[in-house]
């Protein structure tokens, strides 16, 4: 009795329990189920660190129904030998929110396996927005996009991506900024009483709507014109409901090691979880501040803080070309801005100060244009700022100022201030998850112009090819959950960033052998190589590295605690 196909069965199921045993979950599905869908034999990694091991994922509705042996046949079944198959990428600091409603497909998201966009990033929102401001993004969305923006909130934003799905999933946070130019406006002032009750309001019912955390972009008008006391009670609304407070923070140069502290202290002070947003030590005189910034880090969280930071695997950071002048420069909106511009007296202290942050950088040739509106000047994309004002015959700070001045203050620049070796330091860092800080971009339309920042195409895959696979910059495993498991939690989210029975199926397979990002500097708009399958809340969103056109992506809105 105890011999022939019992214990063959025995034998076979010890095995796999034995070859599994590393895996969150492990549930075998026998022959006589019917998933929808099997992905057979590829190394699993179940988001959590630990190594892959290979096993059958079976793949049921929008959830995962069995991690190792799968006897069962699926409906659609994909053979993924040799490949590795994880949670699908959460990016954890994202400007994809809005923008998903201007291309859905989101093709250069989807395609480096990202299937979870947190937005709502460096104090900007799609909402809670004053009159002013929706009337102002609703014209530009419907001539630009031809989008309908018909909502002023993020209760709003997730109803309208229930409507109009887009290829990934999205989480947001509230923007601090957002909030202060609709309770407070432009000017830089301090927040009377009554306004700061506003903005805590605010605050809360995003919240209440699903926002997964408040986002502060202090380097940006009109979060700068914030104190700290104004950041701390805002953060209280967060008090005990576990979602960070992620700051891009104050200063990213000679004010570093200060801004990062007043990061800490927000969290401290109020109570709740920090993230600190594109981590980095900008400028040369700077780059010995990089260990300095996770010591200070290492030692808040081991005093119980819980800190965490992001950072997309690039040397360069993208901006405006606004930010190569003070905060203070900018209040009162872009008209005032412009005009301080054009006023001798205050000037010569602009300059000063734009001159010496390039100076910082290293040159004018470390900054490039990234994105123009006018025809006029569209030349000038992707060039440097020293070749481009040498080839217009101007000064180069002369052509700043004209450019902003003939773009309406909008013109996106990318700096090269950062060392190869803080950004490994940073990406590898047990605190440091992986977040593009990009957004989304489309092949064809509005979207697919200007020569944006690389991150947008690349981040995941440069992390798994260049730094992991080509530098050995840290396992795979570890690169994974930085990507995954480590997000998951710091949002709180349970069955998204974890591959295991019962968490829902979004999923990545890739090649470790090729996997690799292809956007440059020079020509960003390239997908990245060795992304083979997408799925996203199980459905086959990417196969064979293209998009299959299902739009399976739904807003994920926060859990109030
Ligand atoms: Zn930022
Ligand atoms: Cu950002």
């Amino acid at each position: 009795m105890r011999m022939g196909n019992m214990d063959r069965r025995e034998f076979i199921h010890a095995g796999a329990a034995f070859s599994v045993a590393s895996l969150s979950g492990v549930r075998t599905l026998p022959w006589w189920e019917s998933p929808d869908l099997v992905l057979r034999g590829a190394t699993v990694f179940d988001g959590s660190g630990a190594p892959g091991v290979e096993a059958d994922v079976a793949v049921r509705g929008d959830r995962i129904e069995a991690v190792g042996p799968v006897l069962a046949r699926g409906a659609v079944e994909v053979d993924l030998r040799g490949k590795a198959l994880a949670p699908g990428f959460i990016d954890i600091h994202t400007h994809a929110d809005l923008p998903l409603l201007a291309n859905p497909r989101a093709e250069n998201r989807v395609l480096q396996g990202i299937t979870l966009e947190v937005g709502g990033q460096c104090g900007g929102s799609p909402g809670p927005w004053g009159k002013e401001e929706y009337q102002a993004i609703r014209e530009r969305y419907l001539a630009v996009y031809g989008v309908e923006v018909d909502f002023r909130d993020l209760g709003g934003f997730f109803r309208a991506l229930e409507r109009n799905p887009p290829s990934l999933n999205a989480a947001c946070m509230v923007g601090h900024g957002t909030i202060r130019r609709t309770v407070v406006g432009h000017d830089d002032r301090g927040a009377t009483t009554q306004e700061l009750a506003r903005m805590r309001l605010l605050v809360r019912e995003a919240l209440l709507q699903g926002a997964v955390g408040l986002s502060s972009g202090l380097e940006y008008a009109p979060g700068s014109f914030a104190s700290t006391g104004e950041l701390v009670e805002l953060a209280r609304e967060l008090e005990g409901r576990g979602y960070p407070y992620a700051s891009h923070i104050r200063n990213e140069d000679d004010e570093l090691l200060g801004a990062v502290e007043e990061a800490l202290h927000v969290g401290r002070v109020a109570g709740v979880p920090v993230q600190i947003s594109h981590l980095k030590a900008q400028g040369e005189r700077n780059w010995w501040k990089g260990p300095a910034v996770l010591e200070v880090i290492d030692s808040a969280a081991e005093e119980g803080l819980e800190v965490h930071f992001d950072r997309y695997p690039y040397v360069a950071y993208s901006t405006g070309l606004a930010n190569l002048f003070p905060a203070s420069a900018r209040a009162g909106g872009t008209d005032a801005f412009l005009a301080r511009l054009e006023d001798p007296g205050a000037r010569t202290t602009l300059e000063a100060y734009a001159r010496e942050k390039v100076a910082q950088l290293g040159s004018w040739n470390s900054v490039q244009i990234s994105s123009i509106g006018t025809q006029a000047n569209a030349w000038l994309k992707g060039l440097r700022l020293g070749d481009a004002a040498a080839a217009a015959g101007e000064e180069p700070f002369g052509l700043v100022l004209r450019l902003l001045r003939e773009e309406g203050g909008s013109v996106g620049m990318i700096g090269f201030g950062m060392s190869e070796e803080n950004t490994a330091l940073i990406l590898s860092h047990p605190r440091g998850m992986i977040g593009s800080d990009g957004s989304v971009y489309a092949p064809s339309g509005p979207l697919s112009e200007g020569v944006p920042h690389p991150r947008s195409y690349g981040t995941f895959p440069r992390v798994l090819g260049h730094y992991v696979r080509e530098e050995g910059l840290m396992p795979l495993e570890t690169a994974i959950f930085k990507m995954t498991g480590l997000p998951a939690r710091k949002l709180g989210l349970l069955d998204r960033g974890t591959l295991r029975p019962d968490a829902f199926a979004d999923l990545v397979a890739f090649d470790p052998d090729t996997v690799a990002d292809r956007a440059t500097f020079d020509d960003p708009h390239q997908y990245p190589a060795g992304i083979e399958l997408v799925v996203v809340n199980g459905v086959v969103t990417v196969r064979e590295g293209a998009l299959t056109g299902d739009l399976a992506g739904r807003p994920v809105r926060g859990v109030m605690g």
